[in-house]
């Protein structure tokens, strides 16, 4: 008799083990759900970062030279360094017409766009294709050899 009642016992301890992890998970799960809901409605204000840069170091001359194209991230935005025998400019990526990147073609001098076929100059003036309008152009400053995007054409 003495051994039935410790194995009731048992039995209670088990079953309020599991009631009390099932308890715990759904504490859990319900901790994490409001975290995600609240990082969601309240985001981290990101100090410092690429998208809050207001001027940004693309690096030295010599690293693009003239008929040549280096693509950045300027505030969140891939912007395409070119230099031309104008001087240097910085256009943003981003076709006009449906949001495809553009690419620079060494051979044309010219921006392209792959998925619809729109020319871009270096300036980011529509030349040709369904592009609507042309793309913007942000401000290159030249300081001590080096290259900085800002904003601003
Ligand atoms: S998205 Fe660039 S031409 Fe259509």
């Amino acid at each position: 008799m003495p051994e039935e009642v410790k194995q009731d016992a048992r039995k209670i301890t088990r079953r309020r083990f599991l009631d009390y992890l099932l308890g715990g998970s759904i504490v859990v799960s319900l901790g994490s759900a409001v975290g995600v809901i609240l990082t969601y409605i309240y985001p981290p204000k990101k100090e410092g970062g690429a998208e809050t840069v207001q001027r940004l170091e693309v690096g030295d001359i010599s690293e693009i030279p003239q008929g040549k194209a280096k693509p950045v991230v300027f505030q969140n935005k891939n912007v395409i360094v070119i230099h031309v025998k104008e001087g240097f400019f910085a256009v943003d990526m981003k076709c006009t017409h449906l949001g495809c990147m553009v690419e620079w073609d060494v051979e044309k001098g010219v921006l392209f766009c792959p998925c619809h076929a729109a020319y871009f100059d270096y300036k980011g003036k529509v030349i040709s294709g369904p592009a609507p309008s042309p793309l913007p152009l942000y401000k290159v400053e030249i300081a001590q050899d080096k290259i900085y995007v800002t904003k601003g054409a």
